[in-house]
């Protein structure tokens, strides 16, 4: 992967954009630049790699995710963004070609030691995707769901408590508190979406992934959304995937930049957006590809 040829082949994606980077200049392959490390961390990464069949699609990252933080994740199409997200609750675990190896914690616990089972693993990191997908059930049903799986409650009024509280920390019950029982997917994209968030919820989850979340969202639902990660980080630990750069400089703290498969920087957001340190990350944001 070190050979001039190597390196060409890679960045072809990139030759597109017209820019005459020679980005094997460009320290790619050398460690992450910043501060991807953390004291008080949730969930930690080391070392991870994630392969296609053949195919490498992370390249050695470690990072940590620190509790009650909102990480963004950005970087072109295709560097490996939701890869890196699905292994945080092993998600890859579904698809068929994908291989997994490094070392990713939770609480300091191992995700992938072979006694975990991945059902409570994913009601612990929850994750919401780029289409809001309902169930086809109620909104109620949508949201009792989960904690009906996992058993968490043995009373129905402990349910219909669970599923308000839900909602309203998903900031939808207002919306739909009369309509509990019509169809998830008769509601707007932006409300399929919080509802989506609140199914989540839920099941009380300590981590919740979103990967690119308000992409198939108008500005004022996805304005709501951005206002509810601020809420949420209160009670949880928030990773997201944006390609909205402007996005990631409002709701994050931190932000991370991947790069080809390489986790390039992470740093503070405000950092990342007024002073990067990697020339890499300073193209990116100063749009010169992407
Ligand atoms: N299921 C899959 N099978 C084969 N290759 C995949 C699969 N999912 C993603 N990839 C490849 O892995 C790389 C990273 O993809 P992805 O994680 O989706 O990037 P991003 O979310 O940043 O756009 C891309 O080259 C993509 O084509
Ligand atoms: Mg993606």
């Amino acid at each position: 992967m070190n050979s001039k040829s190597g390196y060409n082949r890679l960045f072809d994606p990139m030759a597109e954009t017209g820019q005459a980077l020679d980005f094997s200049q460009h320290g790619l392959g050398q460690k992450t630049v910043g501060n991807p490390f953390s004291v008080k961390a949730k969930m930690s990464v080391r070392n991870l790699n994630v392969y296609y069949d053949d195919k490498q699609a992370i390249h050695d990252v470690s990072l940590d995710i620190n509790r009650n933080e909102v990480m963004a994740m950005i970087g072109p199409s295709g560097c490996g963004k939701s890869t890196f997200l699905r292994c945080l609750n092993r998600m890859n675990d579904t698809i068929e070609n994908c291989n997994v190896n490094g070392e990713v914690t939770l609480d300091e616990q191992d995700i992938y030691h072979k006694k975990q089972d991945v059902v409570p693993l994913r009601a612990r990191v929850g994750i919401v995707f780029q289409k809001p997908n309902p169930f086809p059930k109620s909104i109620y049903e949508n949201v009792a769901y989960g904690p009906k799986v996992h058993g968490l409650v043995s009373r129905r009024a402990q349910l219909d408590e669970i599923v308000e509280d839900s909602l309203r920390k998903a900031s939808l019950w207002d919306e739909v508190k009369d309509r509990l029982f019509s169809p998830g997917t008769g509601l707007s994209g932006g409300q399929q979406q919080r509802l989506c968030i609140a199914r989540t919820i839920a099941v009380s989850p300590e981590v919740i992934l979103m990967d690119e979340p308000c992409s198939a969202l108008d500005p004022i639902a996805t304005a709501r959304i951005e206002e509810l990660m601020a809420e949420l980080s209160q009670n949880f630990t928030i990773a997201i995937v944006t390609h909205s750069m402007q996005q990631a400089a409002r709701v994050s703290s931190r932000t991370a930049y991947f790069h080809m498969g390489r986790l390039i920087e992470v740093n503070d957001t405000r950092r990342v957006f007024t002073n990067p340190e990697h020339e890499l990350t300073e193209a990116y944001i100063t749009g010169r590809f992407g």
